[in-house]
C-alpha cells in the first residue's frame, strides 16, 4: 500500500471501472487525485498491478473530517482485510493524525461496502452514525441510488 503518483492513474481508472458497481468518473479526475491529492489516497499494488484503491479528502470547511470517497478491491483480492487495510493505513497517516471523524457515503444495496465501514467502526471501538446526504433526486436520470452518509468516529 502507497501513496498514488500521476502513472496510477490509468490503473485506478481500468480497477474502478472493473467493479461494475462505482461510478466511473473520467481517467483525468484519477489523475487529478493521484497528483493534487496522493496523501490521502491510497494504492495497493501486487506485481505492477493496482489491485486496490481509495480516495479521500479533507472537506475545505471541515478540516477535522477525512472524506472518503472511493474504495475499491479487485475482485480476486476480495474477503482478505484489502479494503479495512487500506482504510485503516489511510488513517494513520501524518495528515490524518488530527481527523476526528472518516465519513463516506454508500448505497443501501451494497452489503459488502455497508458492512466493511460498519465493521471499520467497530474494530476502532468507536461509533457509526447514519444520515441522509445525497438522495436519488439530486442525480440525473433518476437511476442513482440514494447515498447515506456514514460519519465514523470520533477516531482520536
Ligand atoms: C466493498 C469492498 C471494497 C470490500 O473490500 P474487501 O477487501 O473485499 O473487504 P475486506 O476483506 O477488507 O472486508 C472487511 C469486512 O467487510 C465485510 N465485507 C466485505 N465484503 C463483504 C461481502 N461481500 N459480504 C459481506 N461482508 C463483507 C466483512 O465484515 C469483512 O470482514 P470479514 O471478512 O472478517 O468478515 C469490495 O467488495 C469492492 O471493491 N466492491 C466493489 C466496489 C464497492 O462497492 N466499493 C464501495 C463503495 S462505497
Amino acid at each position: 500500500m502507497r501513496f498514488p503518483s500521476e502513472e496510477d492513474g490509468r490503473g485506478i481508472w481500468e480497477l474502478v471501472k472493473s467493479t461494475r458497481v462505482l461510478d466511473l468518473n473520467s481517467a483525468y479526475s484519477y489523475l487529478l487525485l493521484s497528483k493534487y491529492f496522493s496523501d490521502t489516497c491510497v494504492v495497493a499494488e501486487v506485481e505492477g498491478k493496482i489491485v486496490g484503491f481509495v480516495s479521500a479528502f479533507h472537506p475545505p470547511k471541515q478540516p477535522e473530517v477525512i472524506f472518503v470517497w472511493q474504495v475499491a478491491v479487485d475482485e480476486a483480492f476480495r474477503r482478505r482485510r484489502l479494503g479495512m487495510n487500506m482504510l485503516k493505513h489511510l488513517l494513520t497517516r501524518e495528515v490524518c493524525s488530527t481527523s476526528r471523524y472518516l465519513e463516506i457515503t454508500v448505497n443501501l444495496s451494497n452489503k459488502a461496502a455497508y458492512k466493511l465501514y460498519h465493521q471499520l467502526a467497530d474494530e476502532l471501538k468507536t461509533s457509526c452514525v447514519e444520515n441522509e446526504c445525497f438522495p436519488s433526486r439530486l442525480f440525473p436520470g433518476g437511476q442513482h441510488e440514494e447515498e447515506i452518509m456514514l460519519r465514523i468516529g470520533p477516531l482520536i
